[in-house]
């Protein structure tokens, strides 16, 4: 049996390492990785194949930055003739970026079954490109791996016949898991003289948060007044960097400290020992959550009502001012939350459907 893994954005790399590591440990079973080439900054791509010991991917398709029609369509030219010269038995996608959803229509238009890794999630919300590639993937895909009970509920809901459906859990947590000891031995706080339990860290990348000056330079604002009280760190997105230095935002950062893009064990040690964070990153929410860390979501909605309902995630539905005093009010408190399916294993039953044939109801 051949399976392809076709991954493009940090986040897709996270997802990917459990299930890779659950296909090498199967006889008889192919595993093969494309990366699009969505992120190519070393910091935000190989770094990741590094530490998770993934090796390099065996093509990288290269589309680099575009907008969503020539990332997307870049993404499908290319794709096409590597699934052809591999017919693979299962073409595996992740999570809900532009190389999810093309990955998977380059595959089903071969007639190469597809399984969206992390389906059924949804926002309601149109105006965020994610759920286009939510919706689209999970209706171009032949099996979908459910992480949570409502993203199950989600799929029936759109009429998805429940054969083609199987609640896995969160392959994400299952990365945190088998990271968590080496996160916690690594102490990133101390590196960065940050007192243990006492500082933020604020994670913003969604269009809806740095693409608009006047939105970011308040939520700036806001983080500014936190960084009075408490040590606020920064690791900026590429994207985020190129908007905060664009709208002259970078000499006025005050006490908020902005850093590179950080490793996923660096990240997850500095989220460990935080008081709070801040962020607009899907992951961050559910990690949070498993970890027991207070989160404050800068958006209005939530994909992952999982994290707000059972775990420790609210969302800020204001701007900086906001944010400065939910970040303050005193009444943060650490609290982990157990969810189902959220236990490490998620990537081994992903590998028992494909091979065995098993059903998760
Ligand atoms: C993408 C995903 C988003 C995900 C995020 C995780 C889509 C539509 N968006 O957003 O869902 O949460 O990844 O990080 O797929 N850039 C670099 N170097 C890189 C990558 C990007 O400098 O390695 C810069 C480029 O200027 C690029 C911009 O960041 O134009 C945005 O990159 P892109 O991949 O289009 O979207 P993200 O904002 O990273």
């Amino acid at each position: 049996m051949r399976v392809a893994s076709v991954v493009g954005a940090r986040p897709n790399f996270i997802k990917l390492a459990p299930v890779a590591r659950a296909l090498a440990s199967r006889r008889g079973v192919e595993h093969v990785v494309v990366h699009t080439g969505q992120h190519y900054d070393a910091g935000m791509s190989e770094i990741f194949f590094t530490d998770f010991g993934l090796g390099l991917p065996d093509y990288n398709l290269g589309v680099g930055s575009g907008s969503h029609a020539k990332q997307t369509a870049a993404i499908l030219e290319r794709l096409e003739p590597v699934c052809v010269t591999l017919q693979p038995d299962w073409v595996l996608v992740y999570g809900d970026v532009n190389s999810t959803v093309a990955g998977a229509l380059a595959a089903v238009k071969l007639g190469i079954r597809v399984a969206h890794v992390e389906a059924g999630l949804r926002s309601g919300d149109r105006t965020m490109p994610e759920e286009h590639n939510r919706v689209a993937t999970d209706h171009l895909a032949d099996l979908l791996f459910a992480p949570s009970r409502d993203a199950v509920a989600n799929l029936r809901r759109e009429g998805i016949a429940e054969e083609r459906i199987a609640f896995v859990g969160n392959t994400m947590i299952d990365t945190l898991v088998a990271s968590l000891s080496a996160a916690r031995e690594l102490r990133a706080a101390r590196r960065y003289g940050l007192p243990d339990g006492g500082y933020l860290v604020v994670t913003l990348h969604r269009p809806s948060n740095v693409d608009d000056d006047a939105r970011l330079a308040d939520l700036m604002r806001g983080l500014r007044a936190i960084a009075e009280q408490i040590p606020v760190l920064f690791p900026l997105h590429p994207r985020s960097r190129q908007r905060v230095e664009a709208a002259g935002l970078g000499r006025q950062s005050g006490r908020v400290r902005c850093v590179n893009p950080l490793s996923y064990i660096e990240m997850l040690s500095l989220v460990d020992t935080a008081m709070v964070v801040a962020t607009d990153s899907g992951g961050l929410q559910e990690e949070t959550t498993f970890l027991g860390v207070p989160c404050l979501t800068l958006r209005p909605n939530t994909e992952r009502p999982v994290t707000v309902s059972v775990g420790t995630n609210r969302l800020i539905k204001g701007g900086g001012d906001d944010l400065a005093a939910a970040a303050l009010d005193g009444q943060l408190a650490r609290r982990p939350s157990i969810i189902e399916r959220w236990d490490g294993h998620s990537a081994e039953r992903i590998v028992a459907v494909l091979c065995d044939g098993e059903r998760f109801d």
